[in-house]
């Protein structure tokens, strides 16, 4: 695996496998590698030939009082995982870099970045798009693979993609999880061991979700009320928003009638969680 901070090597090293004839995918991180992250990665390596992962703690993203300085960031941890899952190409940029003082450019996607986490956190998903658009104009990879966990973010980089004619390919892999249903999240390790067992909450309020429209329910009202009332059961878990939302425009719908996104985000103990289930009629 070579490992590097600079730009000029992975522009160097991935024209050369694409001069070879080599597909390159390409999994953005923010590190803290889970099984999540790694998921992406086996994906990505079954669908490409050569496979490049990079790890930056993007600051544009973050909230002034958000986690960014207490974000985990086990390097060594993280080298090693990624070596042991075959990873080609480890680049690790430097803030200083990709942002220096005289940056003035951001990449904003209208409406889809301003609803749902959009709503609960100003300004990160200009900080996201804006990452990612460096990011692959760096690296041009002919994939782009992205966590079903993070739904909006997977929609809105489709859209920036489509909208701004980047030359790529963005595929979605699906959700990771513990085995009581958590979803995989660097920011779990935030849980104390109360809030981690009820963490859970997230994900058994989906699953109750999906069992009302498996059984032909398609009121948004009663799959949101579905989601609240396992909630109830939890008193750590405080409710950010419960949201059923067309999966394409992440309009909300107050019937289900195409393909809904319903996601959920909530402060458990001293961490905010999200987590989403896509869902078609038929
Ligand atoms: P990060 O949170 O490190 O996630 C990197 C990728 O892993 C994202 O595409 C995310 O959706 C995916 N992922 C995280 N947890 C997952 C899980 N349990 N199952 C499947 N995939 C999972 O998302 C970011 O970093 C950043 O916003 C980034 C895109 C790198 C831009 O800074």
């Amino acid at each position: 695996m070579i490992v590097t901070a600079a730009i000029p090597v992975v522009r160097r090293v991935v024209a050369r496998w694409r001069r070879e004839g080599r597909r390159v995918a390409f999994v953005p991180t923010m590190g803290a590698i889970h099984r999540g992250h790694l998921s992406l990665v086996a994906r990505a390596r079954a669908a490409a030939d050569r496979v490049v992962v990079s790890i930056f703690v993007n600051p544009l993203q973050f909230g002034p009082r958000e986690d960014f300085g207490r974000y985990p960031r086990p390097a060594a941890l993280d080298r090693s995982a990624l070596r042991a899952a075959d990873v080609d190409l480890l680049w690790r940029p430097a803030a200083r870099r990709l942002y220096p003082p005289a940056h003035r450019t951001r990449v904003r996607v209208l409406d889809l970045a301003d609803v749902l986490e959009g709503a609960s956190r100003p300004g990160h998903f200009e900080g996201v798009a804006t990452v990612v658009a460096k990011l692959l104009n760096v690296v041009q990879p002919d994939q782009l693979w992205m966590g079903q966990k993070d739904a909006q973010q997977a929609r809105i980089v489709e859209r920036m993609v489509e909208d701004l004619d980047l030359p790529v390919r963005v595929r979605r892999a699906p959700t990771v999880r513990e085995r009581d249903g958590l979803a995989l999240s660097s920011r779990n390790a935030y849980l104390a061991p109360e809030a981690r067992r009820q963490a859970v909450a997230l994900a058994q309020g989906l699953a109750a979700a999906r069992a009302l429209l498996r059984r032909g329910s398609r009121s948004s009202a009663g799959l949101r009320a579905a989601v609240r009332q396992v909630w109830r059961r939890y008193p750590q878990v405080r409710e950010d928003y419960v949201a059923v939302v067309d999966a394409e425009t992440l309009a909300p719908v107050e019937a289900v009638r195409r393909r809904v996104l319903v996601a959920v985000a909530a402060r458990v103990g001293g961490a905010r969680l999200i987590d989403n289930f896509e869902w078609s009629p038929r």
